[in-house]
């Protein structure tokens, strides 16, 4: 029997109202702040997360997806949102439109990770970027679209962590200190940190080697290391997060795993678990268009991970609110009952409400069990007394009253606000 491939996941009915609720929020939040919606596809050019993300991080080393298709052409599945939200903006001239450029997208991306809770291998983002501008305004804005998401699903408990990296000008000081500072202790790195001193030792202090933590515990702070421009512009973020009283902790360690990231970058944790199941994370990214080839252009977004927020949803005890079930079930004796539920259900459809016949071969004992198992409010009754008679009989499955009503009335008593009608 065949199963979904490792570290990806079938979302069923029952928990489908999850997503609703997440996916519903997201677009309303994004929205409410002004940005549109951008949906790009799912496979990119492999090169545009080399050049994006950067070779050297787990996601481009370790975790891409990437393949040959029968053109050979170099593709890979889309590891991260932001990479791809470039492209377009550069591709399709988005700079001619006024700035920031303010896009929100729902994705699935894929990285080849050790599942584990909250931990997948396809996965599902919400992602918010707004490019072309170097206000820290926006900075902020960012940080709050992504803070009054969360808050609106009614999740507590969650701290801001926030950092500024700098920029190119303060850049090649903090990595000589960190350098200078690392080597002093390279030989009881883990085998990664040795690499990473020389190839980009800002990654040094993502590492989650054990044996790495005392050494990365007493690293120099980015902050330290601000141009006057860059510390200026960190300021200028806080005050403006101070405004809105977000809720923000310095966190000096947070350097993110992506390369793309200059000044601000923040990621939000849920009070019980550590820097792993982050809910969702961003910053800064003023390098990346020039990265992948385009004109130097500024940005700032964040992505927050859906089956995350969805598993701190379900620790909270937060339900979100009910899926629409069906709400009426026809109970048919012979086939003439089912032609006149057919036109029945038709005319609920047409009134909004869900509703749905019992099948060929069950018995009225076992189509009243359905009825049941579904949750509907009404089973609609058409024997063959019914027929004669031009009724159907209603029984309401929550009150346990029932009544023969003509087939007109039938239809206004179930879809009449208050007895059943979902869209009102
Ligand atoms: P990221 O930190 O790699 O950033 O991912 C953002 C969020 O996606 C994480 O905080 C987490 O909630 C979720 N996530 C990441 N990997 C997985 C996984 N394997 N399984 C489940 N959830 C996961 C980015 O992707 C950047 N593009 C964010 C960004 C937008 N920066 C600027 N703009």
């Amino acid at each position: 029997m065949f199963r979904s491939p490792r570290g990806t996941q079938d979302v069923l009915p029952e928990d489908s109202a999850y997503w609703r609720f997440v996916e519903a929020q997201a677009r309303r939040q994004a929205e409410l702040f002004g940005y549109g919606e951008l949906r790009t596809p799912t496979i990119e050019d492999t090169a545009l997360f080399l050049r994006g993300v950067g070779e050297g991080t787990d996601i481009v080393d370790k975790e891409i997806y990437s393949f040959k298709d029968k053109g050979d052409n170099d593709l890979a599945l889309r590891a991260e949102g932001t990479a791809p939200v470039m492209r377009a903006y550069l591709q399709h001239g988005m700079q001619q439109r006024p700035i920031p450029v303010r896009l929100y997208s729902l994705i699935n991306a894929f990285r080849y990770d050790r599942p584990q809770a909250g931990r997948y291998r396809e996965f599902h983002q919400f992602n918010c970027e707004a490019i072309g501008d170097v206000d820290p305004l926006i900075d902020a804005e960012i940080i709050l679209v992504l803070w009054e998401f969360l808050l609106s699903l009614g999740l507590q408990n969650l701290s801001v962590q926030l950092n500024s990296i700098g920029d190119q000008t303060c850049r090649p000081a903090y990595k000589q200190a960190l350098q200078e500072y690392f080597s002093q202790h390279s030989d009881k790195l883990c085998p990664d940190c040795q690499r990473r001193l020389e190839t980009n030792p800002l990654r040094l202090l993502d590492c989650k080697v054990p044996s790495c933590q005392p050494f990365i515990a007493g690293a120099p702070n980015t902050i330290d290391y601000l141009s006057p421009e860059c510390a200026e512009h960190f300021e200028r973020v806080q005050d403006y997060l101070k405004l809105r009283d977000v809720p923000y902790t310095i966190n000096p360690r947070l350097v993110r795993g992506l390369d793309y990231y200059t000044h601000t970058v923040f990621e939000v944790w849920p009070a019980t678990v550590g820097a792993q199941s982050a809910l969702g994370g961003g910053g800064r990214y003023d390098g990346l268009a020039e990265q992948i080839g385009g004109p130097s252009t500024p940005g700032v977004g964040f992505a927050t991970g859906l089956e995350r927020v969805i598993l701190n949803l379900k620790e909270q005890g937060i339900e979100p609110p009910a899926s629409p079930a069906v709400v009426a079930y026809c109970v048919v004796m012979n086939e003439a009952g089912r032609q006149e539920a057919v036109k029945l259900t038709a005319e609920l459809r047409a009134r909004g409400v869900p509703c749905t016949i019992g099948t060929r071969g069950r018995s009225v004992r076992a189509q009243m069990r359905q009825a049941n198992s579904l949750a509907a409010q009404f089973a609609v009754i058409i024997g063959d007394d019914e027929i004669t008679a031009g009724t159907v009989t209603l029984r309401d499955l929550l009150g346990a009253t029932e009544q023969k009503l003509p087939f007109a009335n039938a239809v206004d008593a179930i879809a009449t606000p208050g007895t059943g009608m979902i869209n009102e």
